[in-house]
């Protein structure tokens, strides 16, 4: 049985250390178990509610491929397509989708939708992504280094390139559990201070080092995790020009990048990849890259989320 002290999850802030790792742990039961998903009924009678303004390819499929190998239901809402779309509140969207469903994953463009949203569902409400956070990465990204690395403390991760969602909840989740970071990330690119704030606050209760630097290579060193992510987030395509000539060659992982960590190292990327961009070809396909682990990764602990927010 999870149990977690809250019943939404905005940002990977919501969940103690403690309740990671018994996510993570349920999550790879799971997978070893992935053939035998069948009869699996845990959440048999459950509807998922799935209100997306943006597209997505991994966190769609992974949460209803989820529901349905737990034995329960989904309905995918395109939020064009309620009336939300035609003035309809935040509020009285939420108040009306906690009377037909009993879990709501939104993924929106301001991470106020999703504060909102929690404040006004009677339902459990997951963030599948805001300007803000991705807490559901965060967690298959930490079930991807509990695989390979076995361990989280003591671990140096370094994340290369823009200061944003996934960089803001992948700095607050590695600080949680223990895990050095070294963030490359161009001057006005950092993530915002509230960000920062937690993270520095979180460091210190752990014991480990946070820092922002400029170079990649001075990040990269020695590091056992290298993570970036496109500097072109949806939303962000008119600042395109602009960022290709700050991001690009400085924020680039390519091989010569990589060589600077550990023989051991894993490369990550939440995907979609902009391959030749924020990240070449021969990284991604690469022997140090366990980007489709990541990605897998991402039905087994969102099945474990599940269980934990749904099955009482
Ligand atoms: N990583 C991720 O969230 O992918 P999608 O945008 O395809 O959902
Ligand atoms: N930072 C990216 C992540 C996509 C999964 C974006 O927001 O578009």
């Amino acid at each position: 049985m999870i149990s977690l002290s809250k019943k939404y999850l905005a940002s990977i802030e919501d969940l103690t250390e403690t309740e990671i790792l018994n996510l993570i742990s349920h999550a790879i039961e799971l997978k070893a178990n992935k053939g035998a998903n069948s009869n699996n009924q845990t959440l048999a009678g459950k509807t998922l509610a799935l209100m997306f303004e943006k597209p997505s390819t991994r966190t769609r499929l992974s949460f209803e491929t989820a529901m349905f190998q737990l034995g329960g239901n989904t309905i995918y809402l395109n939020s064009n397509d309620l009336q939300l779309s035609r003035g309809e509140s935040i509020e009285d969207t939420a108040k009306t989708i906690s009377l037909y469903v009993d879990c709501l994953v939104a993924r929106v463009y301001s991470h106020n939708t999703i504060v909102e949203l929690a404040q006004n569902c009677k339902i459990p409400v997951i963030n599948g992504l805001s300007d803000l956070y991705h807490p559901c990465q965060i967690l298959a990204d930490l079930m991807t280094i509990f695989e390979y690395k076995k361990r989280f403390k003591g671990l140096v991760l370094a994340w290369i390139g823009d200061g944003n969602n996934v960089c803001n909840d992948l700095l607050i989740g590695c600080a949680k559990m223990g895990i050095n970071v070294k963030a490359a990330i161009p001057q006005s690119y950092e993530p915002p201070e509230q960000v920062i704030k937690v993270v520095t606050q979180e460091s210190k209760l752990k014991g480990t080092d946070f820092t922002i630097v400029r170079e990649p290579i001075e990040a990269v060193k020695n590091a056992d995790i290298v993570v970036t992510d496109t500097f072109v987030s949806i939303g962000k395509e008119r600042e395109d020009d602009k960022r290709s000539s700050t991001f690009i060659p400085k924020y680039q992982v390519n091989g010569k990048l990589m060589s600077y960590s550990k023989d051991d190292a894993i490369f990550m990327h939440c995907l979609p990849a902009k391959r030749g961009q924020e990240v070449t070809s021969d990284v991604i396909d690469g022997n140090k890259s366990v980007v489709w682990d990541e990605a897998e990764n991402r039905l087994h602990v969102q099945k474990s989320l599940l269980v934990g927010l749904l099955s009482y």
